[in-house]
């Protein structure tokens, strides 16, 4: 491969030669890593591939999926296998959708400097210093929209100075805001109700007779959603 479609990353500190344009998972792979942790989709859903990395000459730490982001010349790249944070005991069923629940839960909401340094940190672009001031404020509803995309990688917990621990507020918020205030879905319960009558026993029975190829078959022939 010619050197100029290459370029140099620094994997655990180590330097490897790797193509341009490869992702950091990628180049990881390239250069002989093979993941068992820190990766699970590959496709920026999942959350699993947290990476911080430095660029020569910048002084900032970046924080990003290695999924999602291309390799540049001479980045410095540690992955982070997982963020400890500890989810709160709670029983939906004996929560109240109030303000207060969430502090309650996650004192050190409180705790927030307002640095603004988790919203920079994390790669679904969220407002999440927003999030947590709506969630100071007890605004359940607004803290599960704000963070209706979190993949739950951890990076803006793992930079916090206030030790919050953002994905699992969030994950609160949004199981609080679906179960006790979201409008209820009519085309949810109805299609409940037809699964407790039977209405898809018999096609069920039909796929679980069918053979490993003619199942590959079925499964090709489908009928889309446009
Ligand atoms: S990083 Fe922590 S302290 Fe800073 S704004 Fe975000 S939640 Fe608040
Ligand atoms: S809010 Fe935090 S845990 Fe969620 S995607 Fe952003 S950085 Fe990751
Ligand atoms: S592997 Fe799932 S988000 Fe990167």
């Amino acid at each position: 491969m010619k050197k100029e479609n290459t370029v140099t990353v620094f994997l655990m500190g180590k330097a490897y030669r790797v193509p341009a344009g490869l992702t950091i998972m990628k180049a990881m792979e390239y250069a002989g890593y093979r993941l068992v942790r820190g990766v699970g989709c590959r496709g920026g859903y999942c959350g699993a591939c947290a990476t911080v990395y430095r660029l020569p000459g910048d002084y900032r730490l970046y924080a990003d999926l290695a999924c999602q982001t291309t390799v540049q010349d001479g980045m410095y790249i540690a992955q982070l296998p997982f963020t400890p944070a500890t989810r709160a005991p709670y029983r939906l069923e004996e929560l109240a959708p109030q303000g207060e629940t969430l502090l309650a839960l996650y004192p050190e909401l409180a705790r927030c400097v307002a640095c603004n340094t988790c919203t920079k940190a994390c790669p679904q672009k969220l407002e999440v210093m927003d999030a947590v001031q709506q969630a100071l404020r007890g605004d359940i509803a607004q803290v599960a929209e704000l963070t209706f995309d979190c993949v739950s990688c951890g990076l803006c917990t793992m930079r916090c100075p206030a030790e919050i621990m953002h994905y699992h507020v969030w994950q609160l918020a949004r199981r609080l805001h679906g179960a006790y205030q979201a409008p209820r879905s009519g085309h949810l319960a109805d299609r409940v109700g037809q699964i407790r009558q039977g209405a898809f026993h018999g096609e069920l029975d039909r796929l679980m007779a069918m053979g490993k190829d003619e199942l590959a078959q079925a499964y090709k022939a489908r009928d889309i959603e446009p």
